[in-house]
């Protein structure tokens, strides 16, 4: 008997995108799967259930959970939804591992082998399925359009009849992937943009993007490329220096991130308030606790005349091309342990074993435990 994959509708609040589309579907079919879909699961990323060619759609969760042996996710599945799948199955997705301990324990309960994307290694041979790389350049791209289109002033320069208009200043704090996309986007609307990162390998990135680096005299790289906290003292000579650019900007966006930690605070409610008039900042960390002190997550605040936002689930916005790359990321994690409709996964594999956040009944993530206090 071939293998079943089953994917359901996204439930979490906001959520539009989905873990199958038709074209991975279709390559998964060719592996020799078999495909469960409940109904209209796509439709919010504008798949329609005919586009899903030899996929058996059915009513609802315990219709595609209860015969599943293999369920993809975008997000962290609900109690509910761990309870309908068959004990000893396979899940992978965006799992949150830091998060819930209650979750994990439900999944341990049911003795479901989970694969967390977020834990992937990111070596090169990964890079086709880094789940967090995909979505984080749809949320930084998306961060752009939000300041474009809340700015008051236009981002490019322009020359017209009533005189010459200058671009906007866009400053771009933390150039990980989603920052890096960002400033892409806002260079590509014509702003004049700087930007910023602790990690030393960012300024080449940044300037060859045709951005300007603002070099804080701060450098913090961590361990697998990710950067770490910064001590009291660095934290306080990194505010001296962008105090002065964050002034000086009509924009900034920040995507500053820890991995397992609260997102960084870097712009301080004193920082807001020497901001110019009207200013924007676009706050991509407001999920893991914000990067401007007075972010609201989900929210629009405004101080002192300056416009923070917070967004939530940026690739949401984007539903179509972020479940593109999504369902691309799984297929490519998958795809080599699936043989003849048979999954036969190596689990001595660096990726496999990276990626593993419970099996067996237990939690097996070293860094996972650590953060829980498991360990
Ligand atoms: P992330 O989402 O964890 O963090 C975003 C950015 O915030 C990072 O660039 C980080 O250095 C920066 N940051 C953290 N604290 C900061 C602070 N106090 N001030 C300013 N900036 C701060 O990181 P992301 O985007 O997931 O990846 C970081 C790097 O990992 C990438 O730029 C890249 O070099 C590397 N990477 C490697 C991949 C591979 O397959 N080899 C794939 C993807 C990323």
């Amino acid at each position: 008997m071939p293998i079943n994959i089953a994917v359901v509708r996204e439930r979490a609040s906001g959520e539009s995108r989905v873990a199958l589309v038709p074209e991975t579907a279709k390559k998964f079919a060719g592996l020799g799967a078999s495909l469960l879909m409940e109904q209209s699961a796509g439709i919010d990323s504008h798949f329609l259930d005919s586009d899903y060619a030899g996929v058996a759609m059915v009513a609802g969760i315990p219709e595609a959970y209860g015969r599943a042996d293999l369920i993809l996710r975008v997000n962290p599945p609900s109690t509910a939804e761990i309870e309908a799948m068959p004990e000893g199955s396979t899940l992978i997705g965006l799992l949150k591992p830091y998060d819930d301990k209650a979750r994990l324990a439900a999944l341990n309960a049911r003795r479901i082998t989970a694969f967390s994307l977020e834990l992937l290694p990111r070596i090169s041979r990964a890079q086709s399925m880094d789940a967090l790389s995909s979505q984080a350049s749809c949320a930084g791209y998306q961060c752009g359009l939000i300041a474009a289109a809340r700015c008051t002033k236009f981002f490019p320069m322009l020359t017209t009849a009533a005189g010459t208009i200058r671009p906007a200043r866009v400053l771009v704090i933390g150039a990980g992937v989603a920052g890096l996309q960002a400033i892409a986007t806002c260079k590509r609307l014509g702003a004049m943009v700087e930007a910023y990162d602790v990690r030393a390998a960012a300024r080449e990135q940044i300037e060859s993007l045709g951005a300007k680096f603002v070099d804080t005299g701060v450098s913090a790289d961590g361990s697998g490329g990710y950067a770490r906290e910064l001590t009291v003292e660095e934290k306080a000579a990194q505010a001296e220096k962008l105090a002065k650019a964050v002034a000086a900007a009509d924009v900034v966006i920040t995507t500053a991130a820890i991995p397992g930690k609260k997102a960084p605070t870097i712009i301080t409610r004193d920082m807001v308030g020497r901001m110019k008039y009207g200013a924007i900042i676009v706050d991509m960390a407001a999920e893991s606790g914000g990067n401007c002190e007075l972010t609201q997550a989900g929210e629009h605040v405004v101080a002192n005349d300056v416009n923070i936002h917070g967004p939530l689930n940026l690739p949401s916005r984007m539903p179509t091309h972020a479940s593109d790359l999504y369902a691309r990321n799984l297929y490519n994690f998958l795809s080599p342990w699936i043989k003849d409709g048979q999954l036969a996964i190596d689990w001595s594999d660096e990726i496999v074993a990276g990626t593993l956040l419970c099996k067996d009944g237990t939690t097996v993530h070293p860094v996972v435990k650590q953060v829980l206090g498991e360990a």
